[in-house]
């Protein structure tokens, strides 16, 4: 499996703080925002890593992380989205260095407290389609909104004024290599982007979606709030705990061997 952060886009509900760097670059507590979804893709045992970014400070990236030393990485691989067509059209750049295999895509402002390493496993056995992951909120107006039925997710709805649920789909997805072709398939939304939300509903409606809900706490650092919660929340218990006892890592490491 190959892992994926999206980091582009212009974080412009964060002007002025945006306007002279890329939102992934500013802090979050001790580090910037970009390690910490590249920490989670290496906490799951995820080595083969595309950094997707974009705008006027794209160099700085190279800049920060280089090959990947502070993660223990020997490279890291780079690309650049033209314009901010949504997080699918940043997610097409990726094609290539998938090269036919699964991939692990997580958004450059989620941030969680602990890791993906049980999810990662399932889905390795899983063998096609994809897995969302979700958790409870209060807010769910402002994230992607599951409707779930017992085992299954019957539909996704991106930023619903009337949610069904309180199951916010967070910014982290496994996917097969049909993902590719299900992007060549999407229009642009109301908003003129190309929606991962509506990616999620392909695979729904061939019955390949599955789920988990994430323990530990999440949040995304998108908004002025959200920016606000994310450093509290590191500051106050940490980010990106490893798997308490070792065992789901090992899992991890045997189904991506
Ligand atoms: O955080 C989880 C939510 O993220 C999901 O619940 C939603 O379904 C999903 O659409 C997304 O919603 P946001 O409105 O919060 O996405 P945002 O536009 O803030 O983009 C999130 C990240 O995606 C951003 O930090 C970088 C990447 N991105 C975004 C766009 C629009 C790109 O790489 N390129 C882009 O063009």
């Amino acid at each position: 499996m190959k892992g994926v952060v999206l980091a582009g886009g212009t974080g412009s509900r964060l002007n002025p703080l945006t306007r002279v760097t890329n939102k992934h670059l500013l802090p979050i507590y001790d580090k910037p925002m970009v390690y910490y979804p590249i920490q989670t893709l290496v906490n799951a045992g995820v080595h083969e890593i595309l950094l997707v970014t974009g705008g006027k400070n794209a160099g700085d990236f190279l800049r920060l992380l280089g090959n990947g030393r502070d993660f223990g990485l020997k490279h890291l691989n780079y690309t650049y989205q033209e314009g901010e067509g949504g997080i699918a059209d940043a997610l097409a750049l990726a094609e290539h260095f998938a090269e036919g295999d699964s991939i692990c895509v997580i958004l450059g402002d989620n941030i969680i407290e602990n890791n993906i390493c049980r999810a990662v496993a399932n889905f390795a056995k899983q063998k096609e389609g994809a897995k969302i992951l979700l958790k409870e909120v209060t807010d769910a107006q402002r994230f992607g909104v599951a409707e779930v039925r017992g085992e299954h997710v019957v539909g996704i709805e991106e930023k619903p004024k009337r949610p069904k649920s309180n199951y916010a789909v967070i910014g982290i997805y496994l996917y097969d290599h049909s993902v590719f072709q299900k992007i060549r398939r999407l229009k642009p939304s109301g908003r003129g982007e190309l929606e991962i939300t509506d990616v999620n509903n392909f695979y729904i409606e061939e019955g390949k979606l599955t789920y988990e809900v994430l323990e530990g706490w999440w949040t995304d650092a998108g908004t002025f709030d959200s920016l606000l919660r994310a450093n509290t929340l590191v500051a106050e218990t940490g980010a990106n705990k490893p798997s308490r006892t070792g065992e789901e890592q090992l899992a991890t490491d045997r189904v991506l061997r």
